[in-house]
């Protein structure tokens, strides 16, 4: 991979041994994926934030020096910085979590934990922009639904990106690469959950190739899109999707050239996705909720008119809840937690619960694999938030 005369000096340590390892870790990359050169990028989104998931690995982090040179922002952690106690988290796990943050804090990078970074002024990214995130659900929110360009990044590329403002020319970020080479045809009328049910089994249908979805009902809004991206990017390899009529780059006339195989989702394979359990505890906001969702959340608990019987986490980012205050005090009075910087899958305070009801695609697939095998059903929202009554 080319590299320029700054861009050698860096690799070369000049500019110290944190953004030189950086720069090896970019340049590993790009020659694996035959990139010509590095890009700049706008912004760096980074996971392995939470101590359950990056155990005592995250000294590495503390040993480096210097600071990012682009935005950054961190996925969840394992806790909510302010409630963790009552979440059960123990001291220890606390203070490593702590040391966590303060280790990525150092490098300049910004201390909101939420998988839902495009949902924050300042952060959202602009349609056409070059980005270097981590985390697969805001991967595919912002490669489909926005229009910028971003690989699926792992930690350590996100942070080597985030340390020299640049990731490699491959991928995402090139025109040919973002092209659909399968076409999903939706027969029925889609609404809440049943994007989730759809990003479930088009992740698994897709494989790697991006999937051109053509529905038949209403258009989806951005939480609908929400969840089709985190249960695609759950279940699927893939970094993107187009819908025709509705993302930008479907929108603008896609070439269909590249399509090898058409399928048809029906009602009935979407109503398989929605298996019964009798849940011990009902998770909304994965990904994290947005201010409509919130809001949506709360009318649903007023028209109930009760206080909750189960247990019923809702998780959002520190800054929507922080904005939404009013709505957040009223989801709580009805015995509902709302709980930010960390979420169900990554923390360690919910690995007890045996069964879950849930609105995720993601979290129907990952809480079998990685909380300790609870069992999951899809509902709607306002399903959920009736079962909590129950
Ligand atoms: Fe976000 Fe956690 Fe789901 S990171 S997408 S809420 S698994």
């Amino acid at each position: 991979m080319y590299l320029t005369r700054d861009e050698e000096r860096i690799y070369e340590g000049e500019l110290g041994w944190a953004k030189k390892k950086a720069m090896e870790i970019l340049v590993a990359i790009g020659d694996l994926n035959d990139a010509a050169r590095l890009i700049p990028v706008k912004s760096a989104h980074i996971s392995g934030v939470s101590y359950r998931t990056i155990g005592d690995a995250f000294v590495f982090i503390q040993d480096l020096d210097g600071s990012v040179a682009v935005d950054a922002t961190l996925n969840p952690m394992g806790m909510d910085r302010a409630l963790w106690r009552a979440m059960g988290i123990t001291e220890e796990f606390a203070e490593r979590q702590s040391r966590v943050l303060a280790a990525y804090s150092r490098l300049g990078i910004s201390p909101e934990c939420t998988c839902v970074p495009y949902l924050l002024a300042g952060v959202r990214p602009d349609t056409g922009s070059h980005l270097a995130w981590a985390e697969s659900s805001a991967v595919l929110y912002a490669n489909s639904v926005i229009g910028a360009r971003t690989n699926m990044e792992g930690a350590p590329s996100a942070l080597a990106a985030a340390l020299i403002g640049k990731t490699p020319l491959y991928g995402l970020h090139m025109d040919d690469n973002r092209l659909p080479g399968l076409k999903v045809k939706v027969d029925c009328a889609l609404t809440d959950a049943d994007y989730s049910a759809l990003g479930y089994l088009i992740g698994d249908l897709a494989e790697d190739r991006i999937p051109l979805i053509e529905l038949s009902g209403s258009l989806p809004d951005r939480d609908e899109l929400k969840h089709l991206s985190a249960a695609i990017g759950a279940t699927g390899a893939v970094g993107m999707y187009h819908v025709k009529g509705v993302t930008p780059e479907a929108i603008r006339g896609i070439d269909e050239s590249y399509i090898e195989e058409e399928v048809e989702i029906e009602r009935r394979d979407l109503d398989d996705v929605y298996e019964y359990c009798d849940p011990e505890v009902i998770a909304i906001g994965c990904p994290h909720c947005s201010h409509t969702e919130l809001r949506q959340i709360c009318r649903y608990l007023k028209s109930g008119g009760k206080k909750v019987r189960r247990d019923v986490f809702v998780f959002t980012a520190r800054r929507i809840r922080d904005q939404l205050l009013d709505v957040v005090y009223e989801i709580e009075r009805y015995g509902v937690r709302v709980i930010c910087d960390t979420c169900y899958v990554v923390s360690p305070a919910f690995e007890h619960y045996r069964s879950l009801l849930t609105n995720s695609g993601k979290m129907k697939r990952y809480v079998p694999l990685i909380c300790g095998g609870a069992s999951v059903q899809l509902c709607s929202t306002e399903e959920c938030i009736r079962a909590a009554f129950g």
